[in-house]
């Protein structure tokens, strides 16, 4: 009987202390998918920074098309070429691997893309050289998206 009892009281506190384990491992688990969450489809990833939410609609706009255009040959070209690779990716079908919103915020906010998003950080480890802060404004960033979607 008293062995019994002894039994029982080890057998919780190793119950209770494989619990706690349990538990400290699903934290550190969620602390480090929360720093760099990792989709699987890349175009569930927003990335980080101002933009949150972009939906392109169905028809391209040609006149804010041409102003990103204009943009783009000033301060992008310098890196990337319309449909080849260059120091960094060719923009050519860029929506068909990433979302609106990643886009957005891999112009905006490169610095800190390609230090805490997966997909931004793989990048940088290919084209090793670090994709450029331009300082566009939110709308000199969505006007060359509009053009990156006439890229063919
Ligand atoms: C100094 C060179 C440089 C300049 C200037 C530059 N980029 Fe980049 N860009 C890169 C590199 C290199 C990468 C790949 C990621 C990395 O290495 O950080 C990249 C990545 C990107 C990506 C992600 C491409 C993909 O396939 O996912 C986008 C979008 C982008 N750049 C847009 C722009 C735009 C728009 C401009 C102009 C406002 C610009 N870049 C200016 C070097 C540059």
């Amino acid at each position: 009987m008293k062995l019994n009892l002894i039994a029982i009281v080890v057998s919780i506190v190793f119950l209770a202390s494989c619990g706690n384990s349990e538990k400290k491992n699903q934290d550190d688990k969620s602390t480090s998918e929360s720093e760099m969450k990792v989709y699987d489809n890349p175009l569930d990833d927003k990335g980080i920074g101002p933009v949150t939410s972009l939906t392109l609609p169905k028809e391209i706009n040609q006149e804010l098309a041409a102003k990103g255009k204009e943009v783009y040959t000033l301060k992008c070209t310098a890196c990337h070429k319309e449909t080849q690779r260059f120091i960094g990716p060719a923009p050519v079908g860029i929506f068909e691997r990433r979302s609106p919103e990643w886009v957005m915020n891999m112009i905006l906010n490169p610095e800190e893309m390609v230090k805490k998003n997966d997909i931004a950080k793989k990048l940088l480890a290919e084209y090793i050289a670090p994709m450029a802060n331009q300082n566009l404004t939110e709308d000199e960033a969505r006007a060359v998206v509009e053009y990156f979607r006439t890229i063919k």
